[in-house]
């Protein structure tokens, strides 16, 4: 998805929010948000609302859309819409008006695109608040897939069998290397034009055919980046997830995910917490300490069939993922909180193991997906999925969104799916499944 900057000018404050500074009877000013939450349509932001609101913090939360279930929590305290898209330019001076004129102690972002904004303006928007994101050179390292294998290799972990590829005229070379089914992946998620006016994410795509690697190539380079050519791997997804700080690694969590979307990879539908794997484990831990990559962040392993790790990427931020850790008695957003703060940081050595997760609407995207793409590598037949769609309701399991004490931000995000997605997506999903059955 292409995200386009709307050189949007003269940002009206009534408009938009803006609330007056607040100066006590002395004439100092005084914060008036403990914690803003970028990116506030993630589920991750949801959670870090909920987690720090709940701790009696005082929190706002900040979109470049208006659908934000989040703004709905009664842990939100103001819902602010940038009307710039997010890592633009214009995004990033309300981010900075903003702040000027209500104060937050804390940023916290979740999305690559904000993240790349808040690193590349580091030092302008900390006059204001407290980036809770590691600082170069660790996160250079962290964001760049091929940085961190590199680092990964060094230190003798399981890297996928893979080589950088620069344009399709490499693509005969890596296919010869590697072989087919291959996954094809930008060495950097979020990439930006080269007159910085608009950026975009790229995700990881599976190729089977010269053909459809090519295409990955040409699209995935398409702002002039760079594609990892990798080997396919079958077997299990497991996340680490660590906090890290002044050497000492506060927490740590693991999950698996049993089903993703899409069916490749990306984001976590349904996952177990469980026990931290011996080796990745201890893998994760050696790579953020190597790294001294402080803050939270989430590393991310895929097994071949014989069981062996690979890692596949380091995530330097709130993963989708994280409510189930939360869930599990790992905080991680305080934790955060904690560290961008300046506060002593709790250590957390146990959690609960077995709890399952789902996220709805990315399982109902999945499942379809699984059908449309029956037959490719690593994809579920459609049967199976729709059976394990279905069975998944009877395993008992907490839903991603749905908090009993904070109904509001489940019933928007059910009426915003309802409405769009089934309307929209699932509908066009629908027709091209009929299509292919043809
Ligand atoms: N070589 C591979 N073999 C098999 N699966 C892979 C491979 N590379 C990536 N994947 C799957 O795709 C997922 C996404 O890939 P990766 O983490 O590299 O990219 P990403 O787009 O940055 O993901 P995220 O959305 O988690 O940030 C991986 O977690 C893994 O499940
Ligand atoms: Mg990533």
């Amino acid at each position: 998805m292409v995200y386009r900057s709307s050189n949007v000018e003269n940002i009206a404050d009534a408009k938009y929010g803006l609330a007056e500074q607040h100066k006590s009877s002395a004439g100092i000013t005084t914060k008036k948000y403990d914690v803003l939450v970028l990116d506030a349509a993630l589920r991750q932001s949801l959670v870090a609302i909920r987690s720090l609101g709940q701790r009696g913090l005082k929190v706002a939360a900040l979109e470049a859309e208006t659908a934000v279930p989040a703004f709905s929590s009664r842990w939100c305290q103001q819902g602010v819409i940038c009307p710039a898209n997010a890592g633009s330019e214009a995004y990033l001076n309300f981010l900075e008006r903003w702040l000027e004129q209500n104060g937050a102690n804390v940023i916290i972002a979740s999305s690559d695109s904000t993240v790349a904004l808040l690193r590349q303006y580091r030092e302008r928007l900390e006059k204001y608040a407290q980036i809770a994101l590691a600082r170069d050179p660790a996160m250079g390292l962290a964001i760049n897939k091929e940085l961190t294998l590199e680092v990964a290799g060094t230190l003798g972990l399981g890297i996928p069998r893979g080589l950088a590829v620069h344009s399709i005229q490499d693509v005969s070379a890596a296919l010869k290397e590697i072989g087919l089914p291959a996954v094809i992946k930008p060495v950097e998620s979020w990439l930006w034009s080269e007159n910085q006016e608009y950026g975009a994410r790229f995700a990881s795509r599976l190729v089977t055919t010269v053909d459809e690697a090519k295409q990955a190539v040409e699209e995935l380079t398409q702002l002039g980046g760079v594609t990892l050519f990798q080997q396919f791997l079958t077997g299990r997804r497991e996340a680490i997830s660590v906090m890290y700080a002044n050497n000492e690694v506060h927490a740590s969590f693991a999950q698996w995910a049993k089903r993703t979307e899409p069916p490749l990879g990306g984001t976590s539908v349904l996952r177990q917490s469980i026990p931290l794997p011996p080796d990745t484990g201890t893998q994760a831990e050696r790579l953020i300490r190597e790294m001294d990559l402080e803050g939270y962040a989430e590393i991310e392993f895929r097994r071949d069939r014989a069981g062996i790790p690979y890692l596949m990427e380091i995530n330097p931020r709130l993963s989708a993922s994280v409510e189930i850790a939360v869930r599990s008695g790992v905080d991680f957003p305080k934790l955060l909180y904690q560290w961008a703060s300046g506060e002593t940081i709790d250590t957390v050595s146990s959690y609960r193991v077995g709890n399952w997760m789902r996220y709805l609407k990315g399982d109902i995207m999945t499942t379809i997906e699984a059908i449309q793409q029956r037959g490719r590598p690593g994809v579920t037949p459609p049967a199976q999925a729709v059976l394990s769609f279905a069975a998944s309701f009877l395993k008992p399991m907490d839903y991603d969104y749905v908090d009993w004490h904070d109904l509001n931000p489940a019933i928007k995000a059910s009426m915003e799916f309802t409405s769009s997605w089934v309307g929209g997506a699932i509908v066009k999903r629908f027709s091209r499944l009929k299509r292919s059955f043809r």
